[in-house]
């Protein structure tokens, strides 16, 4: 798998070199390149923004930089890749949408800053024959100040689905939010010593008795997952 990654702050992007993303760089699994917007600005002062058509506060990401970035990733490949572009007004980035990007061979992330990237260019990059589609994404309902963190999470949420990240100690299958059947969240989690600060490990969980144990952890994640989560899926 291949992401390019466009920013006016491609150092934000540098913890993509560690932990789980970055060992799956090292064993080739994807191929991450950062790419520098400022790069691909038109005018003499390396411009990537104006003040927004009908006013309003903040600025609005020039157009010009953007299609000039994303036709250089595009020439530089043979098959369409999809265009990816963080935004506080997209469609949710939850873990469906982390698998769907998992399996796409080539995606580019346009990180927008200000309040965003001049709304032709996902228009555009829509309707080319030679790119397979432009999804906006948000990570949440709260406001970011740019797409870069955004990517970040999406980035590592897709990497480690990916066969051969995650070691089988550590598999996907039973993550928060898998949801095959069973409750969205879940539930705690102990390791050694037994006792801490007063605080003791669950009994069942020493019990070595597995119908028990898993029975308890289902009703600890359906307690929690109602508690916390009333809108996730819960049986
Ligand atoms: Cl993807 N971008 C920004 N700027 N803010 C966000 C977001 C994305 N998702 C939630 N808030």
């Amino acid at each position: 798998m291949r992401i390019d990654i466009v920013s006016i702050f491609p150092e934000y992007l540098a913890p993509l070199e560690l932990s789980l993303v970055g060992k799956a760089r090292e064993a080739g699994i994807v191929d991450i390149r950062v790419h520098d917007l400022r790069e691909f600005a038109t005018d003499k002062h390396r411009s990537v923004d104006d003040t927004p058509y009908g006013g309003g506060p903040g600025m609005v990401m020039l157009p010009e930089p953007w299609g000039a970035a994303l036709d250089a990733i595009r020439a530089s490949v043979k098959q369409p890749p999809v265009l990816v572009i963080p935004s506080p007004s997209g469609y949710q980035f939850d873990q469906e949408a982390a698998a769907e990007v998992s399996d796409i061979e080539h995606v580019v992330i346009a990180c927008g800053r200000y309040e965003g990237i001049d709304s032709r260019v996902a228009e555009h990059y829509a309707g080319r024959d030679d790119w397979a589609g432009v999804r906006e994404y948000s990570i949440g309902d709260y406001v970011l100040a740019g797409g870069e963190a955004a990517a970040l999470a999406m980035v590592e949420a897709a990497v480690r689905l990916k066969p051969g990240v995650l070691g089988n100690a550590d598999s996907a299958v039973d993550d928060s939010f898998s949801k095959v059947d069973g409750a969205a969240l879940e539930g705690p989690v102990f390791t050694r010593p037994p006792a801490w600060r007063n605080l003791e490990v669950p009994d069942v969980l020493l019990s070595g008795d597995h119908a028990r144990i898993d029975a308890w952890r289902r009703q600890q994640a359906e307690e929690r997952t109602r508690a916390r989560r009333p809108d996730l899926p819960n049986p």
